[in-house]
Protein backbone atom coordinates (compact mmCIF):
# COMPACT_ATOMS: atom_id res chain seq x y z
CA UNK A 1 0.00 0.00 0.00
CA UNK A 2 1.73 3.04 -0.80
CA UNK A 3 -0.67 5.48 0.77
CA UNK A 4 -3.50 5.34 3.06
CA UNK A 5 -6.87 4.84 1.73
CA UNK A 6 -8.53 6.24 4.78
CA UNK A 7 -7.89 9.94 5.18
CA UNK A 8 -10.36 11.31 8.24
CA UNK A 9 -13.05 10.33 10.35
CA UNK A 10 -16.38 11.28 8.41
CA UNK A 11 -18.54 10.65 10.82
CA UNK A 12 -19.99 8.03 13.36
CA UNK A 13 -23.49 7.29 12.82
CA UNK A 14 -26.07 6.69 15.70
CA UNK A 15 -29.11 4.70 15.45
CA UNK A 16 -31.85 6.90 17.63
CA UNK A 17 -35.53 6.03 17.82
CA UNK A 18 -36.57 9.79 17.65
CA UNK A 19 -34.59 12.43 16.26
CA UNK A 20 -35.74 15.41 17.72
CA UNK A 21 -35.00 14.25 20.94
CA UNK A 22 -31.66 12.99 20.28
CA UNK A 23 -30.83 16.16 18.58
CA UNK A 24 -31.93 18.01 21.98
CA UNK A 25 -29.79 16.00 23.35
CA UNK A 26 -26.39 16.90 21.66
CA UNK A 27 -27.53 20.66 21.75
CA UNK A 28 -28.44 20.87 25.57
CA UNK A 29 -25.75 18.17 26.66
CA UNK A 30 -23.24 19.89 24.48
CA UNK A 31 -23.74 22.65 22.72
CA UNK A 32 -23.63 20.94 19.59
CA UNK A 33 -25.09 22.21 16.58
CA UNK A 34 -26.83 20.66 13.30
CA UNK A 35 -25.01 21.40 10.55
CA UNK A 36 -27.16 19.58 7.95
CA UNK A 37 -30.28 17.57 8.41
CA UNK A 38 -32.04 15.58 4.99
CA UNK A 39 -34.07 12.29 5.05
CA UNK A 40 -32.83 9.81 2.92
CA UNK A 41 -35.98 8.13 1.26
CA UNK A 42 -34.17 5.70 -0.86
CA UNK A 43 -31.96 4.66 2.26
CA UNK A 44 -35.41 4.76 4.55
CA UNK A 45 -33.97 6.99 7.09
CA UNK A 46 -33.87 10.53 7.95
CA UNK A 47 -30.41 12.08 9.57
CA UNK A 48 -28.81 14.92 11.51
CA UNK A 49 -25.23 15.88 11.05
CA UNK A 50 -23.96 17.48 14.33
CA UNK A 51 -20.12 18.85 13.87
CA UNK A 52 -17.12 18.27 15.65
CA UNK A 53 -14.38 19.19 14.36
CA UNK A 54 -13.68 18.20 11.28
CA UNK A 55 -16.00 15.24 11.66
CA UNK A 56 -19.97 14.53 12.25
CA UNK A 57 -21.95 13.10 14.74
CA UNK A 58 -24.58 11.64 12.04
CA UNK A 59 -27.85 10.83 14.44
CA UNK A 60 -30.16 8.79 11.92
CA UNK A 61 -33.38 7.34 12.05
CA UNK A 62 -35.89 5.31 10.25
CA UNK A 63 -38.58 7.17 8.01
CA UNK A 64 -40.06 3.35 7.29
CA UNK A 65 -40.69 -0.10 9.06
CA UNK A 66 -38.43 -1.51 5.98
CA UNK A 67 -36.12 0.62 6.66
CA UNK A 68 -32.68 -1.37 7.76
CA UNK A 69 -32.21 1.32 10.76
CA UNK A 70 -35.28 -0.16 11.41
CA UNK A 71 -34.46 -3.30 11.61
CA UNK A 72 -31.22 -2.49 13.62
CA UNK A 73 -33.31 -0.02 16.37
CA UNK A 74 -35.39 -3.44 16.61
CA UNK A 75 -32.47 -6.11 17.14
CA UNK A 76 -30.40 -4.02 19.29
CA UNK A 77 -31.80 -1.01 20.48
CA UNK A 78 -30.09 2.57 19.71
CA UNK A 79 -26.65 2.84 19.71
CA UNK A 80 -23.64 3.15 17.39
CA UNK A 81 -24.53 2.62 13.55
CA UNK A 82 -21.86 2.24 11.76
CA UNK A 83 -18.66 4.18 11.29
CA UNK A 84 -17.50 6.53 7.87
CA UNK A 85 -14.40 7.11 6.91
CA UNK A 86 -13.13 9.65 4.35
CA UNK A 87 -11.40 9.24 1.52
CA UNK A 88 -9.92 10.39 -1.89
CA UNK A 89 -11.70 7.85 -4.04
CA UNK A 90 -14.70 5.62 -3.32
CA UNK A 91 -13.92 3.38 -5.95
CA UNK A 92 -10.62 2.84 -5.21
CA UNK A 93 -11.50 2.27 -1.55
CA UNK A 94 -13.93 -0.38 -2.65
CA UNK A 95 -11.58 -1.97 -5.03
CA UNK A 96 -9.11 -2.68 -1.92
CA UNK A 97 -12.00 -3.99 0.32
CA UNK A 98 -13.10 -6.36 -2.67
CA UNK A 99 -9.10 -6.98 -3.52
CA UNK A 100 -8.45 -8.36 0.25
CA UNK A 101 -11.65 -10.62 0.12
CA UNK A 102 -14.26 -8.10 1.85
CA UNK A 103 -17.33 -7.92 1.69
CA UNK A 104 -18.96 -5.17 0.22
CA UNK A 105 -22.83 -3.80 0.50
CA UNK A 106 -22.94 -1.43 -2.82
CA UNK A 107 -20.53 -3.16 -5.22
CA UNK A 108 -20.48 0.09 -7.20
CA UNK A 109 -20.26 3.79 -5.62
CA UNK A 110 -23.63 5.14 -5.18
CA UNK A 111 -25.05 9.22 -4.00
CA UNK A 112 -24.64 9.51 -0.59
CA UNK A 113 -26.30 12.50 1.34
CA UNK A 114 -24.77 16.36 1.24
CA UNK A 115 -23.51 15.27 -2.37
CA UNK A 116 -21.00 12.66 -1.37
CA UNK A 117 -20.38 9.91 -3.52
CA UNK A 118 -20.31 6.63 -0.21
CA UNK A 119 -20.10 2.55 -0.68
CA UNK A 120 -21.10 0.50 2.47
CA UNK A 121 -18.62 -2.06 3.23
CA UNK A 122 -20.22 -5.37 5.31
CA UNK A 123 -19.11 -5.77 8.57
CA UNK A 124 -19.09 -9.44 8.43
CA UNK A 125 -14.88 -9.45 7.24
CA UNK A 126 -14.88 -6.27 8.82
CA UNK A 127 -14.67 -7.46 12.56
CA UNK A 128 -18.37 -6.17 13.25
CA UNK A 129 -18.11 -2.73 11.97
CA UNK A 130 -20.54 -1.63 9.66
CA UNK A 131 -18.06 0.56 7.42
CA UNK A 132 -19.10 3.90 5.36
CA UNK A 133 -16.37 5.20 2.77
CA UNK A 134 -17.35 8.95 2.53
CA UNK A 135 -16.22 10.52 -0.88
CA UNK A 136 -16.64 14.54 -0.91
CO1 LIG B 1 -23.32 7.33 7.28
Amino acid sequence: MTRPLLTEIDHVAIAVPDLDAAVTYYEETFGATVAHRERIDSDGVEEALLKVADSYIQLLTPTSESSPVAGYLEKKGPGIHHVGYRVVDCAEALQSVKDHGGQVIDQVPRPGSRGTTVAFVHPRGAFGTLIELVQE
